[in-house]
């Protein structure tokens, strides 16, 4: 299943779903964008972003083949209450920290990212751009000679490769870590890849 081409919804207009937004104009998707204040709060960032972005409701937003969340971790029952789904892909970026200390939610052995899937039955969930900051991901991931390693993980392979896919078509160099709880724990805050900014050399036969 390729998805190239459509729209991405981004719920969360913040430091990361800017940089995301910008991430997806790399990968020549067009972005609808939303926060909790509705579409006209978001003018001047729309226009900062430039071409390709719309600013929209976050129902608008989830009504995307490919939506990714980038709110706090404290506000993500709130940002999925009220939204349906039937067969998105969602990324899920967040981290389940709290702000600003950044010190980890204990979340009872569950994963942030089995926890979210909770809250959006009925999608296709991966995890992924949530282990470097939002400058980073923001930046051309083409750097000394490589590409910037990009982690997705989840359950269904399908959605993996669509968001594979959209990562590579921006730069990334997607790497498949398994699925939600085994790469899950491996990106997740306090996990052995958080933090990392990684680049991929291409080896001297390549
Ligand atoms: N910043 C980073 O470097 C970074 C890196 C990796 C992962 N992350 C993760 O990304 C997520 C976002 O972080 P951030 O730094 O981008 O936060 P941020 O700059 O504070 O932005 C948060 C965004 O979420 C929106 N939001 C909050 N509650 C909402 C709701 N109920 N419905 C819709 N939108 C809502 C806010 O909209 P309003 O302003 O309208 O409330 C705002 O646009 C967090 O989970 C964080 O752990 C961040």
């Amino acid at each position: 299943m390729s998805l190239m081409g459509e729209p991405m919804g981004i719920i969360g207009a913040g430091r990361l779903g800017q940089a995301f937004a910008r991430t997806a104009r790399r990968a020549d998707r067009p972005v609808v964008i939303a926060n909790s204040r509705g579409p006209e709060s978001l003018t001047s960032v729309v226009d900062a972003l430039g071409a390709g972005i719309t600013a929209g409701t976050t129902r608008d937003a989830a009504l995307c083949s490919i939506v990714a969340l980038a709110v706090p971790w404290a506000s993500i029952h709130g940002a999925l209450a009220e939204l349906s789904w039937s067969d998105q892909i969602v990324v899920d970026a967040t981290n389940a920290v709290r702000i600003p200390g950044l010190e980890p939610v204990p979340l009872g052995g569950l994963t942030s990212s089995e926890i979210v899937a909770q809250l959006v039955r009925g999608a296709r969930l991966v995890k992924a751009a949530n282990t470097f900051s939002a400058d980073v991901l923001g930046a051309d991931p083409r750097e000394a000679g490589g590409r910037r390693v990009m982690f997705v993980s989840g359950d269904d392979a399908e959605a993996k490769r669509a968001v594979a896919e959209l990562f590579d078509a921006a730069g990334y160099f997607p790497i498949d870590i398994g699925d939600l709880v085994a790469g899950g724990a491996m990106q997740s805050a306090g996990g052995p890849l958080a933090g990392h900014d990684l680049v991929r050399i291409p080896a001297p036969w390549e």
